[in-house]
């Protein structure tokens, strides 16, 4: 038995296990749902590595009840869910899953836009509820994309692979970013202020990470900037959007639609009020929910784990401060 205990919070493809099993005593939850708080919590007194998901909360607490943890990987790229100050106090370095999941994810965020743009769900509900009896000059008529423009909030990864996806429908992309003016407009974009990029874009999309500063960056008054046809897209975290002003932006008619993959809370309650909505489409935030993606972060993660439990530095590591 290795002198590594490791917990990953829910079943991986199995070669992936295999090879971390080689490496650690491990220990995988083998239910679809996510381990509760308290059961994390009992079982990292014993570890020195933890494999988790967006939907475990690692915090501080959490931490300190682990006095051998080498070393969080998180199966994702965000990591709002742990509390990585806290990680980087205590010497804990934190992985996650860049780079791998950037195409996939973009793809989803550029489908959901076209998706909502053409109304293709509202479409979809129309054949199955038997309304289609002709074809009508107005019925389900959507905006264009082509030509339009895009405004893109937060230049990362996935905001740079987004603004490829617009080139090719000869867009106009405005973003929103504390990047140099520089790569914007090498990348094909246009710098501008928030509220430009608001006033200007038929399409907004979200790509920055949920922090402080971006907790309800849309609400009511970014809504309100908005063009009454324009479209919000959401693949980053639900909290960055104000669901409440979002409600009530649709209902109103101050923007036209939404396409979300990630809500405020996860998941959402069946009887939210933006799924009452036509307006509105919501999905279960599988952004980078490829069959090849999802292999790769679960990879990413184990690699990460590995490199942490011989006190090597993480391949992608969020705090490389911690030595
Ligand atoms: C998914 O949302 C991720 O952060 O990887």
């Amino acid at each position: 038995m290795s002198e590594h205990k490791v917990f990953v919070t829910r079943q991986l493809p199995p070669a992936t296990l295999e090879r971390l099993s080689a490496h650690c005593d491990l220990e995988v939850w083998e239910d679809f749902m996510p381990p509760p708080y308290e059961v994390i919590l009992e079982k990292v007194s014993q570890l020195s590595g933890l494999v988790c998901l967006l939907t475990d909360r690692i915090d501080a607490r959490l931490m300190d009840a682990g006095p051998s943890l080498k070393v969080i990987s998180n199966m994702a790229v965000g990591f709002d869910n742990i509390d990585v100050a806290a990680a980087s106090a205590r010497g804990i370095p934190v992985g996650n899953t860049p780079d791998v999941l950037t195409e996939t994810t973009a793809d989803f965020a550029f489908a959901l836009l076209m998706a909502v743009a053409r109304r293709i769900p509202e479409a979809k509900q129309y054949i199955h509820e038997g309304k289609w009896r002709t074809w009508h000059p107005t019925v389900l008529s959507g905006q264009d994309i082509y030509g339009a423009t895009l405004g893109i909030v937060g230049f990362g990864r996935i905001g740079r692979a987004l603004s490829r996806r617009a080139s090719g429908f000869n867009m106009r992309v405005l973003v929103d970013t504390l990047e140099p003016e520089a790569e914007v407009s090498e990348a094909g974009g246009e710098k501008v202020r928030l509220d430009e990029l608001l006033r200007e874009s038929d399409y907004v999309s979200l790509h920055v990470p949920l922090t402080e500063d971006t907790k309800h960056l849309i609400s009511k008054d970014e809504l309100a900037a908005m063009k009454p046809t324009a479209v919000l897209v959401n693949t980053a975290r639900g909290g960055v959007v104000d669901p409440a002003a979002l409600y009530e932006a649709l209902r109103d008619g101050v923007i036209l639609a939404a396409g979300l993959d990630v809500t405020e809370p996860e998941p959402i309650a069946p009887d939210d009020p933006l799924l009452t909505l036509d307006n509105c489409l919501v999905m279960p935030h599988i952004a980078s929910a490829s069959v090849a993606t999802r292999r790769k972060m679960a990879e990413m993660a184990v690699d990460n784990v590995i490199a942490g439990l011989r006190g090597e530095p993480l391949p992608t590591c969020v705090n490389p401060e911690v030595r």
